[in-house]
């Protein structure tokens, strides 16, 4: 994430319209939340899907966080176990020590949190790890692809839940691969959930190559209506509907039997991101998969197909 010139790219300070904080990157030319709000989407599209109080209550929560940047989802999750009298067991990985100290250093941050939420973020900031009476957790910084290989021996087939908030995959294809999506379900017990803002035909077709089952997450409820989805579920249990998602409907299914659908690929996990769109772009030059924009045609009266973010 570095400029041409080797200066770091600028992440600037921003307030989201709950008036909760983020980060716009200009290294990625994305913002790390929604406009609508940091904490509203760490709620409606993190926490709501999560289904935190379907988990076992004889243990402790296990929790991979992939891209902590500012710590939102960690502190939200932070609370809204706690509320439940949960602990939990945390992983994080993130590359850029920045956000999460641009963060901390925010008045207006910290005061969204409970002090025992940001002394987490202290912790994690500082020594990159925290035990308390209930919760415990460790982040590891550097390339997500390769911190999650130091994970998977110990983690696999045993977390409840798997929150993944890679900027999008057309600037950071490299989060989004099926390789490393297929690395992220495996670590999901029976009943584990993956959650992603994410609703690319790309993303969720890879999940189902690893054969996880999918669930679309239903726009916040006041949503303009062309906003089709606000995200994906993945696990290896079947998912069915409930308030926070569904069973993807007719247009979202068709939509991954288009070109979209193509999944990137990185075989070695370590390809940089122009080379992973190159080769997507080659595959789906050569598929026989139906034209994407002839999908986007057909259901034209009823989405504008933006993605939420
Ligand atoms: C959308 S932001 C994450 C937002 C975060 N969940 C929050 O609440 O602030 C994406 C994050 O991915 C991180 N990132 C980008 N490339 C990465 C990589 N290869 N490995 C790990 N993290 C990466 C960025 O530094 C940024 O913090």
């Amino acid at each position: 994430m570095t400029c041409p010139d080797s200066r770091p790219a600028e992440l600037q300070p921003r307030l989201t319209a709950d008036g909760s904080f983020s980060l716009w990157s200009e290294a990625f030319q994305e913002g790390f939340h929604c406009d609508r709000g940091a904490l509203g989407e760490a709620q409606h599209t993190f926490l709501a899907p999560a289904g935190l109080e379907l988990i076992a209550r004889n243990r402790s929560v296990r929790v991979l966080e992939v891209c902590v940047g500012t710590g939102t989802n960690t502190a939200a999750l932070l609370e809204q176990l706690s509320d439940l009298g949960r602990g939990m067991q945390w992983w994080g990985l993130e590359l850029d020590r920045r956000p999460l100290a641009m963060a901390l250093a925010e008045v207006s941050f910290r005061s969204q949190w409970r002090p025992s939420s940001v002394a987490v973020l202290e912790q994690l900031e500082q020594q990159g790890h925290w035990q308390s009476n209930q919760s415990q957790g460790r982040l590891l910084w550097g390339d997500a692809r390769e911190q999650l290989r130091h994970l998977l021996p110990a983690l696999r087939g045993s977390l409840d839940l798997v929150l993944h908030d890679a900027f999008s995959p057309r600037v950071c294809p490299q989060l989004w691969t099926l390789e490393f999506l297929g690395q992220l379900g495996s670590l999901l017990g029976p009943r584990g959930r993956l959650v992603s803002y994410c609703s690319a035909a790309a993303v969720r077709q890879a999940l189902r190559l690893q054969g996880l089952e999918l669930a679309s997450i239903r726009p916040w409820p006041d949503a303009p209506a062309h906003q089709w989805s606000n995200g994906s579920v993945a696990s290896p249990a079947a998912l069915g509907n409930n308030q926070q998602f569904a069973a993807l409907s007719t247009m979202e299914e068709e939509h991954l039997k288009t070109r979209a659908a193509e999944p990137y690929r990185d075989s070695s996990g370590r390809a940089d991101a122009e080379t992973i769109r190159a080769e997507r772009r080659k595959a789906q030059a050569n598929s026989t998969a139906s034209s994407t924009n002839g999908w986007r045609k057909r259901w034209q009266e009823v989405g504008n197909f933006r993605n939420p973010r």
